[in-house]
């Protein structure tokens, strides 16, 4: 027998293996599939303080190793969120992550305080949103901003906060350094990497937003990276994704020094995989003799 059991802010999460947002809906279209009280947590689709219509279609793309997608973070707004979602993933008896977005700190701010007295685990914060008062740069590619948000989040938070960090930044040291001196719990990472992609016979760009979000195996690399890079730089847990396909590729999160991970884009094709994950991490366990998930965690040599 082998202990999967992981501890995030405080909070025991049964594996290390999540969702990652915006790729498992609320977890109701996937409960056919996977027991959701068996994942480490369910983490939904980004929810912010009003209804998002999100962007004009086409908004997803395949490419070679993986996606794109510009959704423009539809979400039905908090309150149907709350009426509808939450007492769902609670009769599943699953862990829940919120992921909150917004386009203020004001925005996130009446989310994350709207979700203070609800039955939530921890919140995950999307900062890879445009800031309207800083003519539409990502929150999370500007440190000061991503402290700054990081702050007052922490503030208006009952539940242990995560920041999700972008990885289109030049070093990202600095953001995950800057959340973390805002009070972060802990960080995910990583979001998707913009791209663009072109329909050469019609010569029109593939999403209509132009650029999108890139997902899947092709990031998987990059993801590690970041992991490792981050976790030599900070002292709290990491939650790291991109590009997780299979038990193989969460174990290399995991030994760059993630103490949990999310299975994104792959859900999309196997929507069993993140079960599939869990029972490759045991088989690795067994295998190579490890009693504790945690003692992997960092053990890049
Ligand atoms: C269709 C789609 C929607 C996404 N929506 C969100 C979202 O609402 N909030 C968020 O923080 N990340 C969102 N993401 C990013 C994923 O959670 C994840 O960070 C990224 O896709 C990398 O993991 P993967 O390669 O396993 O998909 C989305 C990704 C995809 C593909």
């Amino acid at each position: 027998m082998v202990d999967l059991r992981v501890k995030i802010a405080g909070v025991e999460l049964k594996n290390p293996v999540m969702t990652a947002s915006g790729t498992f809906g609320s977890g109701m279209e996937y409960s056919e599939f996977v027991d959701l009280s068996q994942l480490g947590a369910v983490v939904t689709k980004g929810v912010a303080n009003v209804p998002w219509p999100g962007n004009p279609t086409p908004r997803v793309a395949e490419i070679r190793g993986g996606m794109m997608n510009a959704i423009g973070l539809q979400n039905p707004g908090i309150d149907v969120f709350c009426s509808r979602d939450i007492p769902f993933l609670k009769q599943q008896n699953a862990t829940i992550i919120v992921n909150v977005c917004g386009r203020t700190t004001e925005d996130y701010c009446e989310v994350v305080e709207r979700l203070a007295d609800e039955p939530v685990d921890m919140l995950e914060i999307n900062i890879s949103c445009p800031n309207v008062r800083c003519g539409g740069i990502a929150f999370g590619q500007d440190p000061k901003a991503v402290e700054a948000i990081t702050r007052e989040v922490r503030r208006h938070a009952k539940q242990p906060v995560i920041m999700k960090l972008s990885p289109n930044v030049t070093d990202i040291t600095e953001t995950a350094r800057a959340a973390e001196a805002g009070g972060a719990d802990a960080l995910s990472l990583i979001n998707t990497l913009t791209g663009m992609k072109i329909n050469i016979h019609r010569r029109t760009f593939a999403l209509a937003n132009q650029t999108g979000g890139v997902s899947g195996p092709a990031i998987h690399p990059i993801a590690v990276r970041m992991v490792y890079q981050t976790a030599q730089a900070v002292g709290i847990p990491i939650i790291g994704m991109g590009g997780i396909q299979m038990a193989e590729d969460a174990i290399e999160f995991l030994l760059a020094g993630a103490t949990a991970v999310a299975v994104g884009t792959a859900n999309f094709r196997n929507p069993a995989v993140t079960l599939e994950v869990i029972d490759g991490i045991r088989a690795y366990m067994e295998q190579y003799k490890v009693e504790r998930v945690t003692e992997l965690v960092g053990a890049v040599r």
